[in-house]
């Protein structure tokens, strides 16, 4: 059995470094590469992961419980609905029940202080699986979906078109980090939340992305054009304000056309054709969605080994 590391949550992009980063695309191509050729990979042999869901999901729920099998270990599955979670058990008191009996926890969750409070009383780390706020787990993805087709993402541009939501601030953060461009334009009262998109104390100081009224303008020149849904799970309520706000913010191919021309498509899914994206570009040459699906897998597999093991190599 390896020497456990020191306890280390990823609740947001901002918790890892640069070099941590470049660390973790390493090693999910090298687990990528063994899970092609059917090789064995049980790095976390006996160890447990428990996943909790207040909100829905199919690739996240999927993409842990079949990455945890693969290597060597388990799953518990908890939703708030069959849990004592809804019926009001504290989150403090869940957190100390449940890392008394695993060895890790995702969370899918509402306000980004419920899951900083779950790792507060947490023994052992805990990852955000999306909150309100961060889907780090879905970027650290779409990173090495955009290095598999295209190489290194410094420099680049990325558009983001769309809601400034969960996404969007992730994508804030690693462009900080990272050292790429990312160009944003959503409708008025949308926008990025500048506070959440910041990584406090980082040396760039300035936020390094641009926002742009629109979105058209946002795509030009970009390597990567993505979006997301007008409504974020959680704000179903306000669906038919959205609906009218958003109806300009559909990516088609004309605003594929204004990216560079080899220009790659994203969207971390469900998606809507019709709404934030047209079917001819989703389901088009540029797009690579069922790529950025499949490595959640693979990502998280590197991140789940980092998170207990430490670098392996
Ligand atoms: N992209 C993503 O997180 O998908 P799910 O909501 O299906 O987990
Ligand atoms: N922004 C979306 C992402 C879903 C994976 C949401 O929070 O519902």
């Amino acid at each position: 059995m390896t020497a456990p590391t020191a306890l280390k949550h990823y609740l947001q992009f901002a918790d890892f470094s640069a070099d941590e980063y470049a660390y973790l695309l390493d090693r999910a191509a090298l687990i990528k590469r063994k899970f092609k050729a059917y090789e064995k990979h049980h790095t976390l042999h006996d160890r447990t992961l428990a996943m909790i869901f207040e909100k829905a999901s199919t690739r996240t729920r999927v993409s842990f419980e079949a990455g945890m099998y693969q290597l060597g270990g388990s799953v518990v599955y908890l939703t708030s609905g069959d849990s004592q979670l809804g019926r009001n058990e504290p989150i403090e008191d869940t957190a100390r029940v449940i890392s008394r009996m695993t060895d890790i926890v995702m969370i899918r969750t509402f306000e980004q202080a419920r899951i900083e409070r779950f790792a507060e009383y947490s023994r052992v780390p805990v990852i955000n699986g999306l909150t309100n706020e961060y889907h780090p787990c879905q970027i650290l993805a779409d990173l090495f979906t955009y290095r598999e087709h295209r190489g290194d993402i410094r420099g680049k541009t990325v558009a983001w078109v769309g809601d400034g939501n969960n996404m969007a601030n992730t994508w804030a953060q690693a462009a900080t980090l990272l050292g790429f461009n990312l160009h944003v334009s959503a409708p008025q009262g949308y926008e990025v939340n500048e506070q959440l998109a910041a990584i406090k104390g980082h040396r760039h100081g300035a936020p390094a992305w641009k926002n742009f009224a629109n979105p058209r303008a946002a795509c030009e020149g970009a390597d990567l054009v993505t979006t997301d849904v007008w409504t974020s799970m959680g704000y179903e309520a306000e669906n038919k304000v959205r609906k009218e706000a958003f109806a300009s913010w559909c990516v088609d191919t004309d605003m594929m056309q204004a990216a560079k021309p080899d220009a790659l498509f994203m969207h971390c899914l469900p998606a809507h054709r019709g709404e934030e994206v047209a079917a001819d570009v989703i389901d088009g040459p540029q797009s690579v969605v069922w790529d950025e699906a499949e490595n959640r897998m693979h990502v998280q597999k590197a991140l789940l080994e980092y998170l207990l093991l430490g670098r392996l190599s």
